[in-house]
């Protein structure tokens, strides 16, 4: 049994977005310390946490000072070296640690990472010329999705083709980075799995979460019985639970499912770290997936998964704001069923997530729609 990193202790993460100012706000109410490490400055969590370290990523000599800093480090970005990590893991435990980062990174190691425990996932292959984009197209039934296979995210970096288009040109954009091409998935819905495991191996994890993307951006999240048969819970479970143990993850990890016509889940990648499809278990659960994150990377015993209430999450993006000020934001704080949450970033831009909303209700649906009308408010 690895010991407790009790309260009090120092905390590090790596990453200073809005999922590392969650994390920070749930240490401190258990009392621990908490030091942030990014190359940026004035940062949603440098803005709650005890020490904003500014340095690059591959800066070893700051990372080593940051390692002998905390006590444990964990992350909130999974495109971190494995350099880095390996680096901070000779003096400070990391959770998950760079094997665990090394999948997450590169969709085409993860792809092969989830097939080689058993796990189905979208049809795939690497490309890297014209003639196999055209052949593989071919072969997923001319209809695909082509992605950098790294440093993508929120859409960024990939693009629907079909045989029909310009492939030559198409490619053209692609030809400079690893890239894969994914079959186009008719699902009928999209869906996340939140698990938490520790160190010593004792896992739980949340039921499954459906999620609504708009413009390749999550936009709003929903949680509450109802939403899925049994044995598709039961499944997803099982896939998370799969995922963690094969690849020994510790902290959270969520799995991004596509359901198909039939039922079957198919896995469309991993994320071994909160989730924005998660931010409702704030409101909604006993124990956050952040209060979650701090107990499963300290060996505390792990919190009640259990939900309070269905709920429903809708995001802020930039474009919500005005050309100048801030939305009108007295509209949802007026609501007693909607919570607001911000992140303290200093500029609104196109696509940018700027917060979210969630509503409580005594059904999934009545939460939808509450969560939809107050964020609509915000325009009026
Ligand atoms: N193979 C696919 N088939 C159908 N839709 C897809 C496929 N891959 C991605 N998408 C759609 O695009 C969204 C973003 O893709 P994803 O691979 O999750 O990238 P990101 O890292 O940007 O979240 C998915 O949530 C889904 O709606
Ligand atoms: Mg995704």
């Amino acid at each position: 049994m690895l010991k407790q990193i009790a309260p009090g202790a120092t905390l590090g993460i790596l990453g200073s977005g809005q999922l590392g100012r969650m994390f920070a706000i749930e240490a401190r109410r258990l009392g621990y310390g908490v030091h942030v490490f990014s190359p940026d400055q004035n940062t949603p969590t440098g803005a709650v946490a005890d020490r904003e370290w500014s340095a690059a990523y591959d800066d070893f000599d700051a990372l080593d000072e940051f390692a002998r800093s905390v006590d444990v480090v964990t992350l909130e970005f999974e495109n971190i070296s494995t350099e880095a990590l390996n680096r901070i893991e000779k003096k400070t435990p990391v959770r998950p640690g760079s094997k665990v980062l090394e999948v997450a990174q590169n969709r085409l190691r993860e792809k092969s990472a989830m097939q080689s425990f058993g796990l189905p996932t979208a049809p795939f292959a690497a490309i890297d010329s014209l003639e196999t984009l055209k052949s593989k197209l071919n072969e997923f039934g001319g209809k695909g999705i082509l992605k950098t296979a790294s440093w993508g995210y929120d859409g960024k970096g990939q693009q629907m083709v079909t045989s029909d288009d310009d492939l030559a040109s198409v490619w053209e954009s692609y030809a400079d980075a690893e890239t894969i091409l994914e079959g186009f998935v008719d699902f009928t819905r999209e869906l996340s799995i939140l698990g938490i495991r520790d160190a010593n191996g004792n896992f739980d994890c949340f039921d499954p979460i459906v999620n609504v993307h708009a413009n390749h951006i999550l936009d709003v999240s929903l949680a509450g019985p109802g939403l899925f048969e049994s044995k598709t819970i039961q499944a997803a479970r099982d896939i998370v639970r799969t995922v963690m143990e094969s690849l020994d993850a510790v902290g959270v990890l969520c799995v991004e499912l596509f359901q198909t016509s039939t039922g079957d889940l198919l896995i469309n990648e991993i994320a071994p770290r909160p989730h924005n499809s998660a931010h409702l278990t704030i409101d909604a659960h006993y124990c956050c997936q952040f209060a979650q994150q701090v107990r499963a990377i300290c060996n505390l015993p792990l919190g009640s998964t259990k939900l309070r209430q269905p709920a429903a999450m809708a995001n802020l993006l930039g474009d919500l704001w005005p050309a100048t000020g801030e939305p009108n934001w007295s509209k949802v704080l007026a609501v007693p069923e909607i919570k607001l949450h911000l992140y303290g970033k200093k500029e609104a831009k196109p696509g940018r997530k700027m917060g979210h909303l969630t509503a409580l209700a005594e059904s999934v649906d009545t939460a939808e729609t509450f969560v939809r009308n107050a964020r609509q408010s915000l325009l009026l």
